[in-house]
């Protein structure tokens, strides 16, 4: 009897060949986006110690309370979690490696977060981001930077749809006061408000104003604003912002509901929108945190930063000239014992001059072996038969359009493919 075959995990995806080069090219511009605007690469653990996300992101977030992957590590009792985000983690390693003794840093990092949430389209339980931070440097500038580079990687995507919502958040007592507040004018509309609204409201009461239930909406909408109790200077931080944004011509609304699902922030945060991807459409976001150094243990220091999702990106930029893996150029077809050990050395120096191969392996019939050619994609077939094995030749012929088969040297073959 056969054995049960295992699943993948629930919400955990496999990036299949067909589409991992849609992901390879993605990673690709990327780091060229990245590397324009001088931020260099950080690379942290998967796992942290649970704590750090409960410090950071906040104990009463969804994040935190139903979302993390937690679990006890039996062999020493510590506390450990799967990275929901990498905000926490990266400004934890500043802080570890004094890396602002240095000066300011300008980081970036990507791979696999985990977040326990119901599996749809555009959300899973592991997903990737790239995220970008820059650690000891105070607004608006630099959040305006991050805008700007945003939207030049959008424009290099070919993303065209993308809205960009932004808002201030104020200091932290400039929230406490507008926390008053907003509890007294919900305590005032209790029993209409929704099950996770009501939880909310003892836990976090700015995250109601973040709910998508469509009965919430009039609440919401009538809810005091925050602005009116920010402070002078978190006005002139976002003043300064929006003017820098208009002057580089960055399209934004200012959406006083934006509130965030994560507590670090203060001052300016914000949302890129993608039209299309439905319930799931923040493809980007981020903000100011400048309290979040202090709070996991550094010494006071401005920062803000962002993160995409890639699956998200991915799902908008897919367009069928994007959707075609780069061919390989040659498929190499060798038939006998004699041409098959000669085979492998002319792959690698066919390799060496630049040129991408496919070697055929197993001994197939000449046959299937130019089917197989063939099927691969690949521009050219180059065969190796007894006679080319003697007289250390190839032969090169072109699969994708009509031409001579040609019998050249190595040296050869290289410049004639290359040339194509
Ligand atoms: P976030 O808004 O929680 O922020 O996540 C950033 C982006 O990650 C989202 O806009 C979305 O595109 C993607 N994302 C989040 N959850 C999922 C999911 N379950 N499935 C697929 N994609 C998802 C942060 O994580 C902050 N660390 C951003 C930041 C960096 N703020 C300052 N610096």
């Amino acid at each position: 009897m056969a054995s049960r075959q295992i699943q993948s995990i629930r919400g955990m995806n496999d990036i299949l060949p067909d589409r991992a080069h849609l992901w390879e090219s993605f990673e690709d511009a990327v780091r060229g986006w990245l590397r324009a605007y001088g931020y260099r690469n950080i690379r942290t653990p998967v796992l942290e110690q649970t704590e750090l996300f409960v410090r950071s992101i906040g104990a009463a977030t969804d994040i935190v309370e139903k979302e993390m992957y937690t679990f006890v590590d039996e062999l020493n009792g510590e506390s450990l979690a799967l990275r929901p985000e990498g905000t926490a983690a990266c400004v934890r390693a500043v802080i570890e490696h004094n890396m602002l003794y240095a000066g300011p840093q300008r980081l970036w990092y990507s791979g696999p977060m985990f977040r326990h949430e119901r599996p749809q389209k555009g959300r899973y339980r592991q997903f990737h981001q790239v995220g970008v931070e820059a650690i000891g440097f105070p607004g608006p500038d630099i959040d305006a930077e991050h805008l700007v580079m945003c939207s030049r990687l959008w424009r290099t995507l070919g993303l065209d749809g993308l809205s960009l919502d932004i808002n201030t958040l104020g200091d932290a007592d400039a929230r406490t006061r507008y926390r008053a507040r907003l509890v007294s004018y919900l305590e005032q509309h209790e029993d209409s408000l929704d099950a996770d609204s009501k939880r909310r409201l003892r836990s976090n009461p700015l995250r109601v104003l973040d709910s998508k239930n469509p009965a919430m909406k009039a609440i919401v909408e009538q809810a005091p604003r925050l602005a009116d109790d920010l402070g002078e200077a978190s006005l002139r931080s976002f003043d300064g912002l929006q003017q820098l944004l208009r002057e580089a011509g960055v399209d934004f609304r200012v959406n006083p509901r934006l509130v965030r699902g994560l507590d670090y922030y203060n001052d300016a945060v914000y949302e890129w929108i993608g039209g299309g991807l439905g319930a799931q459409n923040a493809v980007c976001a981020g903000g100011r945190y400048d309290g979040l150094v202090e709070q996991i243990g550094g010494k006071p220091a401005p920062a803000c930063g962002f993160a995409m999702g890639v699956e998200r990106l991915l799902e908008l930029s897919q367009s069928p000239e994007r959707a075609a893996a780069p061919a390989m150029d040659v498929y190499l077809v060798n038939q006998g014992e004699r041409a098959r050990k000669a085979a492998f050395g002319a792959a690698e120096r066919l390799r060496e001059g630049g040129v991408t191969v496919t070697l055929d392996v197993g001994g197939a019939s000449f046959k299937s072996q130019m089917k197989k050619a063939d099927a691969s994609g690949a521009r050219f077939a180059v065969i190796i038969g007894e006679d080319e094995a003697a007289a250390g030749a190839v032969s090169v012929k072109a699969l994708r359009e009509a031409g001579e088969q040609a019998r050249v040297s190595i040296a050869e073959a290289i410049n004639l493919i290359r040339k194509q």
